[in-house]
């Protein structure tokens, strides 16, 4: 408490000297939205609760991956969710991006509806339209039923496609009336790369290796198994949805994909060249075959038959199944030229694609993500560029900070304001670039469980002490910021990292409590 009055105190703040452009909320178009995101495993809880049964998530969480950490509790957001979105309205939030567990709604995978399951989606839509915010719902973010893994190996089987789709259908059929944004798949690059490939992230399968804890799986092959049927069952679940739903309900429906902005790890031209590849093929796996019917040539080429062909109703399936793109976003990384002659045995993703990503910050240590200029400016600019300037929603996009800290330096987050405040601008720069972006939600409402640290780090915009019975919200200094941006009162200045960080309006850390 005393330290929230000296914070307070110590308001109005200006941090680092004013120079280059500034912008307000104001600057963005009236129809922009401005967001928080979660994920269902991440924040929920009541893991078992209610019917729930365990996802793929789940499983690798238990397998001790995480330092024996396990998101059963998590921000227990199933119980606490009137009072997040509380806090959200209290920030002004125009929209909320949360996923909705398959486990908890459809227990068994396919089949029988979760009455509980519904009740609780329901509830949570309800009060989100209440406050009049937006829900913009993931229907998989790294949380395949498990019932389903184990029947029949979950994305590297076909008949994943069938069974997403009729929990796609339960979904729109159910909440559609009021969820006017879907996206059907988190990530679905990253998904496959670290579930298949690395064996980094759930469902953890890859080729064994002194380096890898896998008990199945092939980094050769299923990486590019699991990509395919991501993408059928997307469609599937996208045709469904504009066929059965889309003019009565007048919803949108995407796809969520990583970006990583691969930037040249030396000013060689063979450097150089893997930096394009790279940005081109990481995001070009998935959205050539949904823009243009196929994979880039470049795949095809280096990956031969390890690569699976879309029929020619597949690919009409599959092209044009989107409304708009999701888009994740952290930071830069390096991109080194690596040819196949090079590589012996070794097959992963990036290696088929001849680049090697380098850390572009080189101390282990360091846990704050480096806020690299025009990062995010060239991503989006690589989007309209490549594929016909589809309407853009940022889904993730924040700061990682260390949890073991002090509450105290937990909420006092510069590092997550200097960083909202740089990409924000960034967002706007495109905007004015005639990038066709349509929202940013800041990455994450809350500190929860995070898909590679656990509780180790946190993004959120409060503080949660994950040893506090009653899981406190409190707000940290990036969401005052964020909430006195959104009401209009904050100056931003931030094209190029400069920042004057104003927090001196309406939003204090008491306004906004939960
Ligand atoms: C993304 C995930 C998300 C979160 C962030 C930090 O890759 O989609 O669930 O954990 O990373």
């Amino acid at each position: 408490m005393l330290l929230l009055k000296v914070l307070i105190a110590a308001l109005p703040l200006i941090v680092q000297a004013a120079s280059g452009d500034t912008f307000i909320r104001d600057d963005f178009p009236p129809d922009f939205l401005f967001g928080a995101a979660t994920s269902a495993y991440q924040v929920e809880g009541a893991a078992d609760e209610d019917g729930r049964t365990p996802s793929i998530f789940d499983t690798f969480a238990h397998n001790g991956n995480m330092t024996n950490e396990l998101a059963d509790r998590a921000c227990d957001q199933y119980h606490k969710y009137k009072e997040d979105v509380e806090i959200m309205a209290k920030m002004g939030l125009d929209a909320y991006r949360f996923s909705i567990s398959w486990s908890r709604l459809i227990p068994n995978g396919r089949g029988p509806v979760n009455p509980k399951g519904l009740e609780y989606y329901n509830n949570l839509i309800n009060d989100l339209i209440r406050y009049g915010i937006q829900p913009h719902v993931t229907l998989h973010h790294s949380d395949l039923p498990q019932v389903l893994e184990d029947e029949y190996g979950g994305w590297v089987s076909r008949r994943v496609v069938e069974d997403f789709k009729e929990f796609a259908d339960v979904c729109f059929r159910e909440f559609g009336d009021r969820v006017k944004y879907w996206t059907t798949l988190n990530e679905a690059n990253v998904f496959v790369i670290g579930g298949y490939d690395w064996g980094l992230l759930p469902p953890q399968r890859c080729s064994s290796s002194p380096v890898t804890k896998c008990s199945k799986g092939n980094s050769s092959s299923e990486p590019y198994l699991a990509a395919h049927n991501l993408l059928l069952a997307h469609a599937s679940a996208v045709t469904l949805y504009r066929t059965k739903y889309q003019e009565k309900q007048g919803g949108h429906v995407g796809i969520n994909i990583f970006a990583f902005d691969f930037i040249p790890l030396t000013n060689t031209s063979e450097d150089l060249s893997a930096s394009e590849r790279a940005n081109k093929l990481i995001l070009g796996w998935f959205l050539n075959p949904i823009v243009f019917g196929d994979y880039p040539d470049e795949m095809r080429k280096n990956i031969g038959s390890r690569l699976p062909s879309f029929t020619k109703t597949e690919s009409d399936l599959v092209k044009g199944s989107i409304d708009f793109i999701g888009l994740n976003f952290y930071y830069s990384l390096y991109a080194q030229d690596y040819p196949r002659s090079f590589q012996g045995e070794d097959r992963g993703v990036m290696q088929d694609m001849e680049f090697k990503y380098i850390d572009i910050v080189d101390d282990p240590s360091v846990i704050e993500i480096p806020i690299t200029p025009s990062a995010l400016i060239r991503v989006l600019d690589l989007l309209k560029n490549t594929y016909g300037n589809l309407p853009v929603y940022i889904h993730e996009n924040g700061q990682q900070t260390a949890r073991s800290c002090s509450p105290e330096s937990s909420i006092n987050d510069w590092s997550r304001v200097k960083y909202f405040q740089a990409y924000i601008g960034q967002v706007l720069c495109s905007l004015r670039n005639g990038s066709n972006v349509r929202g940013y939600f800041a990455w994450s409402l809350l500190d929860m469980f995070e898909l590679l640290t656990g509780y180790e780090t946190s993004y959120g915009l409060y503080y949660i002490d994950v040893n506090d019975p009653n899981l406190t919200r409190r707000p940290k200094l990036s969401a005052q910021w964020y909430s006195n941006f959104l009401h209009g009162t904050v100056k931003c200045d931030s094209m190029d990292q400069k920042l004057t960080v104003q927090l001196e309006t309406n939003a204090t850390m008491e306004s906004l409590a939960a």
